[in-house]
């Protein structure tokens, strides 16, 4: 199980000692939202931010491109320092070679999917992926309630991976606190998104431990068909 706290959720003017607070609450990954003002209503941060965090995190850092053009972003944000990329399944027939640029580089390849997409659009890709991160809220901004419907697409994520024998992470984020990754590691997943849940906490790593320590409880139940 792996747990990523959401950068998004952290204090701005500070970003090196909040990405140094994620390394010391020993969470196992940092999650970085790229928001493009365009593929989602607001905008972020870029390679810069993420160049600025890589000295400060010692694990893996999982970048999320919510962007209409990944394309021209890829190798900047691999040169930051990247560890995974993801980009969006809603790209339709752009996303293989998308895919295949990360492929390529020799980053994690992940592949993202909005609570409205339905779960099928992503199935021709399952093979070729590391992640498939399920969006449990509309992308665009933290602090959203967790949309209880994208529950199922975790099930059948995880079906899929058992009965085609393979090894893609199932990522759930939005809206994920201590009762619905719960409910998602129940339904299949094994790494948790998590923002304002994690980083408002004054003791992150106690959090960390204890949104862990929750999931693992619910790790080697099967998961349920839909
Ligand atoms: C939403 C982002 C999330 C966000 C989650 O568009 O993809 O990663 O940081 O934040 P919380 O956990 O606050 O919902
Ligand atoms: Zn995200």
């Amino acid at each position: 199980m792996v747990i990523a706290p959401s950068l998004l959720a952290s204090d701005f003017g500070r970003f090196a000692a909040e990405a140094a607070r994620a390394d010391r609450s020993g969470a196992e990954w940092l999650h970085l939202d790229i928001m493009d003002g365009h593929f989602v209503p607001n905008i972020s941060f870029g390679p810069e931010v993420v160049r600025a965090v890589r000295g400060h995190f010692s694990r893996f850092l999982d970048v999320h491109l919510m962007c209409d053009q990944p394309e021209i972003l890829i190798e900047p944000f691999v040169r930051a320092g990247s560890d995974g990329l993801t980009v969006h399944v809603e790209l339709h027939e752009r996303v293989t070679p998308l895919l295949w640029k990360i492929r390529s580089l020799g980053k994690k390849v992940g592949l993202a999917i909005n609570p409205p997409t339905n779960i099928s659009e992503v199935k021709p890709y399952l093979s070729k992926i590391d992640l498939l991160l399920i969006m449990t809220v509309n992308p665009g901004f933290g602090g959203q309630s967790f949309i209880e419907e994208c529950v199922p697409k975790v099930q059948q994520a995880a079906l899929w991976r058992q009965q085609e024998g393979l090894r893609y992470r199932i990522e759930v984020d939005g809206g994920i606190n201590d009762i619905t990754a719960r409910e998602c590691a129940r339904a299949g997943a094994d790494t948790f998104v998590s923002g304002t849940a994690l980083f408002k906490q004054a003791q992150l790593g106690a959090a960390v431990r204890r949104m862990r320590r929750l999931v693992e409880s619910e790790s080697g139940r099967l998961p349920i068909p839909c």
